[in-house]
């Protein structure tokens, strides 16, 4: 025996037992803790599920809360007429409450929408009939239904994650204070996707949302829960979020009208983001109603007299601006389809058809050209995957994980180097099946060193410089665009479709103010020609368009940073000739 065989035998034996029987200790310790993990957060899930379905049993065994003919008469009042009826103390702020929840618990048994009814919304009621001679506000006894990681106080704000149950909110948020300093009182929490990172609307505590239109398709979201329960005449008001068309998405998908602020117009403390943290994408508040007039007002309620500084010194100190709202002659420039997504469908054809109704109304419509749309989703991904998708493992840790959010697991799991030939194979025109151009966006994306974060701070700033340039140079109030490239797909595609964000997601990317009005439904005639170029997501895209003939097709209107009020004005001229029109 040699003595490198020797020596060989030395370090091959013991030792490398050692080290063995040291990693499959590890790797089962591991796989222990991570076993024992999700089965701690399951069993916190079935008790929130069992506390949740007594809570609406409770609510169901009350004669009040059974739908009857006197809701039906309250749940017929446009919200003109609920408006006055409260401030004329006709209708008390309790029975209509009771109206609301009845309608809301009923849908929910259907279409999933409410996650948890607020036990405090009757107390608050009562004490809003018990000012005599006097009103809270505007809004007085008012019903809004909230967004699940909207906080209000005492309520959970889940996101859908076993980890924040039974955490209740300390404080309600800034925006639920400020609409109830108006009179409006919170009744119900609402659904969304776990990490609300999806378009989809599905989390293993509270389950699946449908569409109140076709329960096959998704409501949308992140605000699903929202959109859902304002189509089907659940609520009339509800408090969304959006950090990429997590508003306009959901309002698209059920036919209803959303709404998103430049950053700061509505005061954002005391949310739960998708990505808290995240730098050169702008997570925002939105509302959602049945139509714009409703939202204008609110609008106005919220930003006259600079309410919501008292709730949150961060609002942006800009009262309404009534002139602004009340301009006459508006020059709107407009573009439909642009390459990162092409338009499926009639989609196309409903904003030319919205352009035309502007014009017919006396407003100047021109051509708007916007920046290179591949580089744009660069950006919005570059800065989505700036932590190479740690923050989001973290709230993942120990959590079933469910369909609609388990492409983003998988990327976010996945080493660098996985990603980048993920990448290249997916970047292969000649990959049958799996090529995507788009995906690979996403996918090998992420600004993940401080010096790469400023450079691409950078090139957003230069961006969104030469987008106000040639806004400027062509004089222009407002922008018409397509809110998304197809009306609404069935539950299992959201995961796979992401790229298909683009259309909202560039407005939080450049933090200009974006709302959102149903225009027309898709009639299925041209989804057959749609040229998928060969790309799987394009391809997935067309697939779920045609299953949606006769949902529902928006149009988006966006203004420049802080002129909501012109936003709002586009949309009225709009919602003033609309077919879709709400009485
Ligand atoms: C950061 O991204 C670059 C470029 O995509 C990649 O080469 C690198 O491995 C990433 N670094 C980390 C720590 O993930
Ligand atoms: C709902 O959508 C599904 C899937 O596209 C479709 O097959 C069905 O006909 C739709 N139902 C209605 C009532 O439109």
């Amino acid at each position: 025996m040699g003595i490198s065989n020797c020596f060989q035998d030395f370090i091959a034996g013991p030792w490398i037992s050692l080290i063995g029987a040291g990693i499959v200790c590890w790797l089962s310790f591991s796989a222990m803790t991570y076993v024992m993990g999700i089965l701690e957060t399951k069993k916190i899930i079935r008790k929130k599920q069992e506390d949740r379905e007594a809570q609406f049993k409770k609510l169901e065994s009350q004669s009040r809360y059974q739908l009857n003919e006197k809701h039906e008469k309250i749940l017929s009042l446009s919200d003109d007429e609920l408006i006055d009826q409260l401030q004329s103390r006709k209708l008390t702020a309790v029975e209509v409450q009771e109206a609301f929840i009845a309608k809301s618990i009923k849908v929910t048994r259907e279409f999933n929408m409410v996650t948890e009814f607020i036990p405090q919304a009757e107390e608050w009621a009562k004490e809003l009939d018990a000012m005599k001679g006097s009103l809270r506000g505007p809004l007085h006894g008012f019903p809004i239904s909230v967004k699940d990681n909207c906080n209000v106080i005492g309520m959970d704000s889940t996101i859908g994650l076993g980890k924040f149950l039974y955490q209740p909110a300390e404080d309600s948020s800034a925006i639920v204070k400020s609409l109830m300093a108006l009179g409006a009182i919170p009744f119900a929490k609402t659904n969304v996707p776990q990490t609300l990172l999806s378009f989809g609307c599905a989390n293993p505590v509270f389950g699946l949302t449908k569409n109140f239109l076709n329960s096959s398709l998704s409501p949308g979201g992140s605000s699903g829960g929202e959109s859902s329960l304002i189509a089907a005449g659940g609520s009339r008001l509800g408090i969304g979020s959006d950090i990429g068309g997590s508003v306009r998405i959901p309002a698209h998908f059920t036919g209803i009208a959303g709404f998103k602020v430049t950053k700061g117009r509505f005061c954002g403390t005391g949310f739960r983001g998708s990505l808290p943290n995240v730098v050169g994408i702008m997570g925002v508040p939105g509302l959602l109603a049945d139509n714009i007039n409703m939202i204008a007002k609110t609008t106005k309620y919220m930003t006259e007299n600079n309410l919501q500084t008292k709730y949150d010194p961060l609002a942006v100190p800009i009262p309404w601006n009534e002139q602004m709202f009340s301009k006459k002659k508006l020059k709107i420039g407009y573009f439909t389809s642009l390459p990162y997504f092409p338009l499926v469908g009639d989609t196309e054809e409903i904003v030319l058809k919205a352009k035309s109704a502007l014009e017919s109304q006396g407003h100047t419509l021109v051509p708007f050209e916007m920046p290179d749309s591949f580089e744009m989703m660069n950006l919005v991904f570059d800065f989505c995957f700036g932590d190479a998708g740690e923050y989001l493992l973290k709230n993942w840790r120990h959590e079933p994980i469910p369909l609609s959010v388990v492409v983003n697991f998988m990327i976010c799991k996945s080493p660098m180097w996985m990603r980048k030939v993920i990448v290249l194979i997916m970047g292969c025109k000649w990959m049958p099946l799996v090529h995507s151009s788009r995906a690979v966006t996403i996918i090998g994306r992420g600004a993940n060193s401080t010096s790469k974060l400023w450079e691409r701070l950078g090139d957003r700033k230069k961006m969104t410089e030469d987008l106000l340039t040639s806004w400027k140079a062509a004089n222009l109030d407002l922008v018409l665009c397509p809110t998304y490239p197809f009306p609404a797909v069935p539950h299992h595609m959201p995961g796979r479709l992401q790229p298909s964000v683009f259309y909202t997601m560039i407005w939080n990317l450049f933090d200009f103010p974006a709302g959102v009005i149903k225009w027309g439904t898709e009639s299925g005639e041209k989804v057959d020609k749609y040229d998928c170029q060969n790309d799987m997501v394009l391809r997935t895209g067309k697939q779920g368009a045609k299953q949606a003939t006769g949902m529902p097709i928006s149009v988006q209107i966006v203004g420049l940073p802080f002129q909501e009020e012109l936003v709002l004005r586009g949309l009225a001229e709009l919602e003033a000739v609309s077919p879709y029109k709400k009485k």
